[in-house]
């Protein structure tokens, strides 16, 4: 039964569904909209979703993308683990509202670290879900790590493994800026959208940094984007603030925003 054909992935970027400076401050109508757009779109999804507040800011203070090191870390990551559910579950909440069943995967039971990367993710269970017509959810978290105890499992991570098994149509990164600058729109004004990204592209973007994030810049970011376009469809950045433009991208319409291309 394998119904991979019409697949789209969507990640809700954590800077979009929460306010990433303030601790565990959600945006709930932008996460109310989005759900409606994913919604009305009649898209069969895959949705990851970042930890944005929920996640970095304690992930950063008891520094557990390094991981285990003394115990004084372990509530540190349970309180993490704690804390990414509560937005995990707002966001199953909010696409059930809006008509879409939903189940919660979280890395801490279905995948598995090794050095940092992600060497394993239990698809069937993805698989199987998405068969039944219940849209897997997964998002960053704290995951068990074979060599290092714990670490940190990235959205992006997770949205590469599941475009490596789905190979969905369109991959769709909604972030909190209208697509890829040449520099960092919310500080320098004259900072230049892309159209596209590609190898060429990357490599010349100088390279700045604003917030604490443990799990890289939009470089990183970029970099696995790239590799993701390897498995057959097209990614896309978008701006997930901008009411319409999820749902846009989701029908396959031309839409504001940076397309990212294999080389
Ligand atoms: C981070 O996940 C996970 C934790 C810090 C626990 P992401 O890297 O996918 O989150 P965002 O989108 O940058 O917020």
């Amino acid at each position: 039964m394998l119904q991979t054909f019409s697949m789209m992935l969507v990640k809700l970027g954590g800077s979009v569904i929460t306010d990433k400076m303030a601790y565990r401050t959600l945006r709930d109508e932008v996460l109310r909209r989005l759900a409606e757009e994913i919604s009305s779109s009649g898209e069969r999804v895959i949705v990851v979703h970042g930890a944005g507040s929920f996640g970095h800011v304690m992930a950063a203070q008891h520094r557990l993308q390094n991981g285990f090191r003394d115990n004084a870390q372990l509530l540190g990551a349970a309180q993490v683990m704690e804390d990414v559910r509560a937005l995990n579950l707002a966001v199953i909440t909010a696409l059930r509202k809006a008509g879409v069943p939903s189940v919660s995967l979280p890395p801490s039971a279905v995948a598995r670290l090794s050095e940092g990367e992600l060497s394993m993710l239990d698809l069937s269970v993805f698989r199987r879900y998405v068969d039944l017509g219940i849209v897997p959810v997964t998002f960053g978290d704290v995951a068990l790590d074979d060599r290092r105890g714990f670490g940190i499992c990235s959205g992006d991570q997770l949205m590469e493994s599941l475009a490596k098994e789905f190979s969905p149509r369109r991959i769709i990164f909604c972030t909190d800026v209208d697509g890829v600058f040449d520099s960092d729109p919310n500080i320098e004004s004259g900072a230049i959208m892309l159209q596209n990204v590609d190898r060429g592209t990357l490599d010349r973007l100088p390279r700045t940094q604003r917030c604490a994030d443990v799990t890289g810049s939009i470089f990183a970011k970029l970099e696995t984007m790239l590799r993701m376009t390897s498995f057959g469809g097209e990614a896309v950045v978008i701006n997930g603030l901008k009411p319409g433009r999820l749902a846009a991208a989701l029908k396959g319409e031309e839409v504001v925003g940076t397309k990212v291309t294999g080389a």
